[in-house]
């Protein structure tokens, strides 16, 4: 059965990028279908909308979806509704993709590029997980209005809404349970119920799904020591899991550890393991079309995309393995070059991974 893959490249550095991904996924020779379309900026240059109609509709459609980056300063000063983020939010909410994996591994060859000293992040392996659908970013109500009590009463003020349900936390939170089960069983839950209502209810909600999994260690964290924890010993965390505002935060920070955000694959799933995949990091418009992103992040979030969603894990073993393979013969894009190294382009490092794959 032919599977339908939705590759949505985007702004900025996001074509160049995908471009390699798309010929990995080629060279696997397997029944793929790719159907491209226009999404951020891109979307809103072709039909007005960063997730414009067609867009959404191929998403749905398909089994999972590809994504480079969105955003350019150039759509930065459009109301808030057509700016390319929107994109990506439209497609998290209308495809209820809540479950963000966010994995953070060091590879061996690449210790020397951390900000952080090699014996503090050498054999870092962190899966973080964010839910991506609730929390402020979506919570209701929003907005600027007129205070309309407490000491500035009568000011303009801006508010948001933070906000979780009970079903939405307990999904998430299987989510990252399952997900410790199949690595070293030990979750780490991070919130501020020192402060937020919302943060109490999260853990109380996260304790009572972990009754079904006895097998796994829970901990929990507030989450300005987490951030602290993460560059004083990011070993002793294994997998974790937050709210989304906190997850945002905490996914740079843990992508920054290895060195380079240029590395770093996501997924982000609805419940039947449908997903979007992409990399961690931005659509660097100040490099874009110039040859020197770092594809590798992509790459690795289609090897992600066979494994979650489109069944193929044999596939995804074998893409991983190449990017290893080209890290091992010394190919560095720039971001992650240093002496003794070979600096390669974007095109060259893509070409490099399809010949390891063969290898
Ligand atoms: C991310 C990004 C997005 C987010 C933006 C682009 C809306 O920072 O995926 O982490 O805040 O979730
Ligand atoms: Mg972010």
């Amino acid at each position: 059965m032919s599977m339908k893959i939705a590759v949505l490249p985007g702004d900025g550095i996001g074509p160049e990028i995908v471009k390699q991904a798309v010929k990995v996924l080629e060279a696997l020779d397997q029944p793929f279908t790719l159907e491209e379309a226009p999404v951020g900026g891109a979307g809103y240059a072709a039909h007005g909308h960063p997730l414009p109609e067609r867009t959404l509709a191929l998403a749905r459609s398909a089994d999972a979806i590809l994504l480079g980056a969105v955003g350019d300063w150039q759509y930065d000063k459009l109301e808030r509704p057509l700016r390319p983020e929107q994109a990506i939010l439209g497609l998290r909410k209308h495809l209820a993709l809540f479950a963000n994996l966010r994995p953070a591994r060091l590879y061996p060859e690449l210790a020397g590029a951390s900000s952080l000293k090699p014996e503090i992040v050498s054999g870092l392996d962190i899966l973080l997980i964010r839910d991506l659908t609730g929390d402020v970013y979506f919570g209701q109500p929003r907005g600027v209005r007129v205070a309309p009590d407490g000491p500035f009463e009568g000011s303009r003020e801006g508010f948001d809404t933070m906000r979780y349900s009970e079903p939405e936390i307990a999904r998430v939170a299987h989510v990252a349970f399952q997900a410790a089960r199949r690595r070293s069983k030990r979750l780490c839950n991070v919130d501020k119920s020192n402060v937020l209502e919302t943060s109490q209810f999260w853990r109380d909600i996260v304790i009572k799904t972990s009754a079904a999994y006895p097998d796994v260690e829970l901990s929990h964290t507030y989450v300005d020591n987490a951030a602290m924890q993460l560059v004083r010993a990011p070993k002793s965390f294994d997998v974790i899991v937050t709210g989304n505002l906190f997850g945002d935060i905490l996914s740079d920070e843990a992508a920054m550890l290895t060195g380079s955000i240029g590395m770093l694959p996501s997924a982000s799933l609805d419940a039947n393991g449908k997903g979007l995949y992409e990399p961690s990091h931005g659509s660097a418009p100040d490099i874009a079309g110039q040859d020197i992103a770092n594809p590798l992040a992509t790459i690795l979030s289609a090897a992600m995309m066979l494994r979650y969603s489109l069944n193929l894990p044999a596939g995804a073993d074998r893409i991983e393995a190449a990017v290893e393979r080209v890290l091992a013969q010394g190919l560095r894009t720039a971001d992650i070059w240093e002496a003794g190294t070979r600096k390669v382009g974007t095109n060259e490092m893509g070409d490099a991974v399809v010949a390891a794959l063969a290898a």
